[in-house]
């Protein structure tokens, strides 16, 4: 059972940052303070938690950090919090510190996380946070509207220099397992082929052939974007020079996508599901989390939540392949 009055709640990042997390961590502190409650700040997420890294926060905790990158609160993988006494032992210090709910600001992992938590008596709510938009539940996650826009500056600079050169690129992006950014800088960058890993078939002799087509009518140059979970861009590379004779060379932009102040959209957005996650706890609701759904912000349970399934709209897949 949930608890019903909930009167300290504490907060975390975890898994891999993103930006517009510090937005999301201002508006749970700065509204569950609005809505009675005490709040802590639980530091490298799930990590922190177990290790006690705990403090309490209050408005001015959060000040000047709506526009920052990165998370003031740290993050982390934690592999013992998989454990059954990890999550045990993280019930246990949750109560010795007071606190009733938990904010987990995150991507699937950590909702598992915050579904273990709450069967050990600590009302959970997520909230999606991770550049990969691969959260079913939800049609925006935070930090991908940077990420793709961070993304999409690196690749119009690769496209300048590559067109001079007469070269081909392959502009590798993030997204282990979910080819959201791939799809969406390829279209905005016009890239000639984008590869996503739940869609790449491994014919390297159509891209082949595609370039020699392209260099047939006079394109300068030919712009590939590569989904981390294909990854393999630098060979990839070197075999498409091989079997086209045209240059080619291998760009990956990694981390620098998962930095940098957060876009208007990344800001507005995780202000207001921070401050939904609050009100949830302030309410008693337990294993929740935010999303939003058809331009409406709303909640959802986590056993439903990590139950869906998200897929590449093949509408916009096919125009992808052909603009
Ligand atoms: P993300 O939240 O971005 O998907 P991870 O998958 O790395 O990132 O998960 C972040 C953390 O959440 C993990 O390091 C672990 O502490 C916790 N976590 C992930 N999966 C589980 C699970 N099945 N049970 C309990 N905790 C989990
Ligand atoms: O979850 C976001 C993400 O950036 C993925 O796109 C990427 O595969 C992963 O995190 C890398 O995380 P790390 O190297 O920090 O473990």
């Amino acid at each position: 059972m949930p608890n019903t009055e909930v009167k300290t709640i504490g907060v975390l990042t975890s898994g891999g940052d993103s930006p517009g997390m510090n937005a999301a961590i201002r508006a749970v502190v700065r509204r569950a303070i609005y809505n009675g409650m005490s709040v802590k700040g639980i530091k490298k997420g799930y990590q922190g938690l177990l290790n006690e890294e705990i403090e309490d926060m209050n408005r001015r905790s959060v000040s000047e950090i709506i526009g920052l990158g990165g998370t003031i609160l740290g993050t982390a993988r934690c592999m013992e919090f998989k454990t059954e006494e990890g999550i045990k032992k993280a019930a246990e210090i949750c109560r010795k510190h007071g606190i009733d709910g938990v904010v987990v600001i995150g991507g699937d992992g950590s909702y598992r996380g915050a579904q273990k938590l709450s069967h050990e008596g600590i009302n959970t709510v997520g909230l999606p946070g991770t550049i990969d938009l691969d959260i079913a539940c939800t049609d925006y996650t935070i930090g991908f509207d940077t990420a793709i826009n961070t993304a999409m500056s690196a690749i119009d600079k690769v496209r300048d220099t590559s067109s001079s050169h007469e070269r081909c690129s392959i502009i590798e992006v993030m997204g282990r397992n979910a080819g959201y950014i791939a799809l969406w800088c390829g279209v905005a960058n016009g890239a000639e082929d984008i590869l996503l890993p739940e869609k790449y078939d491994y014919n390297e002799q159509a891209i082949i052939n595609h370039i020699i087509e392209n260099r047939k009518v006079g394109k300068k140059h030919h712009i590939i974007i590569n989904a981390e979970g294909i990854g393999h861009s630098t060979s990839m590379a070197r075999r498409i020079e091989a079997a086209t004779g045209m240059e080619t060379r291998a760009t990956i932009l990694g981390y620098m996508q998962r930095g940098g102040s957060p876009t208007c959209k990344d800001r507005y957005y995780a202000s207001i599901m921070g401050a939904m996650a609050a009100d949830l706890l302030a309410q008693g609701k337990s294993n929740r989390v935010i999303g939003q759904k058809n331009g409406q912000f709303t909640d959802f349970d986590i056993d439903e939540a990590l139950a869906m399934q998200k897929s590449i709209p093949e509408y916009e897949y096919e125009i992808s392949k052909i603009l």
